[in-house]
């Protein structure tokens, strides 16, 4: 019932001609996968050149983050209603690098997926502990409050349309995964507390797992029942290594 997601984050990587040209690639690859949604985030440079060349493709484009105003004197940042007028479907919100290299609060994680919901895009909400947190025994504690503080005051109806995104912050671009029973666990422990207060929203609401997702263990992660697909960092820039996945998983 839900459909799986796999997502490439490409985060601070490509140029606009190496984005035009991984999409084509990508396109020819996956083209006929109607099983799975495929979909690219991009810096906010080459979004419209993702989304262009996607054309004709079930390909979903992304940015990786937005402001939660829709337009003004803030520079540097754009909108989910900039989005939305470009026809991006979605936007990752929260992931780990900004909440830690740019101090992003859960509190501006909220104001960014309203903002991103109002407008139409879809929210990649991500959570996760970090090492020390995962010692200390802290998991559901950590991503249990990031995920009630992101979607604090939406509905019901709102909160299907978001996609969360479990991604211990240990497992990012080092290599080591979260076993896939692991992050199942946790995956199941997030979809219960969303249905306490959200019964149905839970049922729909798709929740990946990300942190070094490879050719070699996506089959094994995706084979689980709670998760809904991966947001994938460094095996996405590649159109081969990202294919690869995605014929795995349909
Ligand atoms: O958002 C994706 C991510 O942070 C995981 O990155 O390189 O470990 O797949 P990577």
């Amino acid at each position: 019932m839900r459909k799986p997601f796999i997502c490439g984050n490409w985060k601070m990587n490509k140029n606009v001609a190496e984005a035009e040209t991984t999409i084509n690639d990508l396109k020819d690859k996956v083209a006929g996968i109607d099983n799975v949604e495929v979909g690219i985030c991009s810096t906010a440079l080459c979004l419209t050149t993702v989304k262009r060349a996607a054309a004709g493709s079930e390909i979903v484009t992304g940015a990786e983050n937005i402001y939660w105003e829709d337009s003004g004197a803030y520079t540097g940042e754009i909108s989910a209603k900039m989005l939305a007028d470009s026809e991006i479907e979605y936007t990752i919100i929260g992931h780990s690098e900004r909440r830690q290299l740019f101090g992003e609060s859960d509190y501006e994680v909220n104001l960014k997926v309203k903002s991103a919901l109002k407008h139409g895009i879809k929210p990649i909400v991500c959570v996760g502990e970090t090492l020390a947190e995962r010692k200390a025994d802290q998991i559901e504690a950590k991503v249990n409050f990031q995920v009630d503080a992101a979607l604090k005051g939406l509905s019901e109806d709102e909160i299907t349309d978001v996609v969360i995104a479990y991604e211990p912050i240990w497992a990012i671009g080092t290599g080591e995964t979260a076993s896939a029973e692991e992050a199942n666990r946790v995956i199941a422990l997030i979809r219960e507390n969303i249905s306490q207060s959200y019964p149905e929203a839970a049922k729909k609401v798709r929740i990946q797992y990300g942190g070094s997702v490879k050719p070699h263990n996506v089959e094994e992660i995706m084979s689980q029942p709670e998760i809904d697909g991966a947001l994938v960092g460094g095996a996405s820039l590649e159109a081969d290594s990202f294919a690869e996945m995605i014929t795995k998983t349909a």
